[in-house]
């Protein structure tokens, strides 16, 4: 994994209709401990962790690093956003910037998601200005469907870790506006 670049970190907090993108803070831990130790979040994670060595492991303000944004609702973390830059990947993404996402199982099912990813693809563009990928398992249906909602179009299909990934591929807002 490589610095995503030239940005101002922590940023000021980006707000949504119904979210709030910042960087993480202490408080979050004990929903940090739930995203990694839950079953159902992990299921195409490579499985959950046990919460023993979560908790022993994971520092007191956890995923402090550029590019980590917490997802808050209502003034309590539902999620995480991921932004970061593969060194070791497949050739047609090592590089980029690398979207991922996390949600506690609560919070599924009510577009969430996907509206704090549009708002930290918005931050990539306006910081960046960068195309991002984003790798999934074809089996992850709800993440196949966001990233086909956020405007990812697949680059290619591959076998990995014992199961089938799907790479996918946004062009920057200005090249967006280029081609159009
Ligand atoms: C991947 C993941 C974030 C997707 O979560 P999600 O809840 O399906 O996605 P969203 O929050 O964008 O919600 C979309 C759903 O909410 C519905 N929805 C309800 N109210 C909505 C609203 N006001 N606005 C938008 N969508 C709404 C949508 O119709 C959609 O349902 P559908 O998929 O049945 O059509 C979640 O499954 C997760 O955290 N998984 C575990 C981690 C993981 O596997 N990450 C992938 C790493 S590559």
């Amino acid at each position: 994994m490589t610095e995503l670049g030239p940005v101002a970190w922590p940023p000021a907090p980006i707000r949504t209709e119904r979210l709030v993108l910042r960087a993480s803070e202490a408080r979050d831990r004990p929903a940090f401990v739930e995203l990694l130790t839950s079953p159902e979040v992990n299921t195409y994670l490579g499985g959950a962790r046990p919460r023993e060595d979560v908790e022993g492991e994971l520092p007191a303000v956890p995923e402090q690093w550029p590019g980590s944004f917490v997802v808050e609702l209502d003034g309590g973390m539902i999620g995480q956003v991921l932004l970061r830059r593969h060194d070791r990947h497949r050739p047609a993404a090592v590089g980029k910037v690398d979207l991922g996402y996390l949600f506690l199982p609560r919070a599924w099912g009510s577009g969430y998601a996907a509206e704090a990813c549009k708002a930290a693809l918005d931050w990539v563009d306006d910081a960046l200005g960068e195309p991002v990928v984003l790798a999934t398992q074809t089996a992850n249906v709800a993440s196949m469907r966001l990233a086909a909602r956020l405007g990812f179009a697949e680059v290619e299909r591959f076998r990995a870790w014992d199961a089938d990934q799907w790479l996918g591929l946004r062009p920057a807002a200005s090249q967006l506006v280029k081609n159009s």
